[in-house]
């Protein structure tokens, strides 16, 4: 499944490079979705359980030009800031993550600038994901992407977190900020003992007590 969204005023700001930037969401997901498609073919489990992706809203990226005191403009859009295009890999468990990061690893036609673990290093409100910087070049123009890859759980936590607080200002947020860090150890928790349920079962031992 692949969740994209598209609107005409993005279109308008990012003008000829807007069909680019879609092929090279549409690169990156394909690359995924046969990975995906060929662990199932050969009967292994697919470790992709669904990918999300977007092109930066033209409101999003021209704010974040000003703030970089950048000049805005769609060519600037596209390398000077590393997400233009962002793609998120959902996967089943932990371990996953980490397979499907080795196997972009390996894909030579990105060309990846930084990765960013925040699986092993949580950021201080607990967030949790691994980020892979890179760029694509699709008609001969560079394009920087983000590459996010994380577990259902850890999806679960940041949608939620997104929701209620991500770069905005609120009421009682001290009190929201620690109850949400809390959650996030409980369900990285949560993601540690599914991850030794999966060992369980991909070495073919019953995961439940008889
Ligand atoms: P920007 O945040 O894009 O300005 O770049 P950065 O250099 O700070 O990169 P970072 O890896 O911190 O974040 C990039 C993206 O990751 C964000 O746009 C979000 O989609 C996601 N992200 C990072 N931190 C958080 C967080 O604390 N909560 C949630 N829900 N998402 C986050
Ligand atoms: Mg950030």
């Amino acid at each position: 499944m692949n969740l994209i969204s598209y609107s005409a005023d993005d279109a308008v700001f990012y003008g000829n490079f807007y069909p680019l930037l879609r092929d090279a969401i549409d690169r990156i997901c394909a690359f995924v979705t046969d990975y995906s498609d060929s662990c199932r073919a050969e009967g292994k489990r697919d470790p992709v359980e669904h990918i999300a992706s977007r092109i930066k809203s033209a409101q999003s990226m021209k704010a974040k030009l000003k703030r970089r005191g950048i000049e805005v403009s769609p060519e600037n859009s596209l390398t000077a800031v590393h997400d233009s295009v962002g793609v998120r890999v959902v996967c089943t468990y932990i371990g996953d993550v980490y397979v499907m990061a080795g196997k972009l690893r390996e894909w030579k036609d990105i060309n990846i600038s930084c990765e960013k673990d925040y699986i092993k290093h949580p950021k201080s409100n607990g967030y949790r994901s691994y980020h892979i910087v890179c760029s694509i070049v699709e008609n001969g123009v560079e394009i920087a992407a983000e590459i996010q890859l994380r577990t259902i759980v850890m999806d679960c936590w940041a949608s939620l977190e997104h929701q209620i607080k991500y770069k905005k200002t609120i009421p009682n947020q001290e009190e929201i900020e620690k109850t949400l860090k809390m959650t996030a150890e409980d369900f990285s928790s949560a993601d540690e003992k599914l991850e030794k349920t999966r060992l369980l079962i991909d070495s073919g031992a019953s995961p439940l007590p008889e």
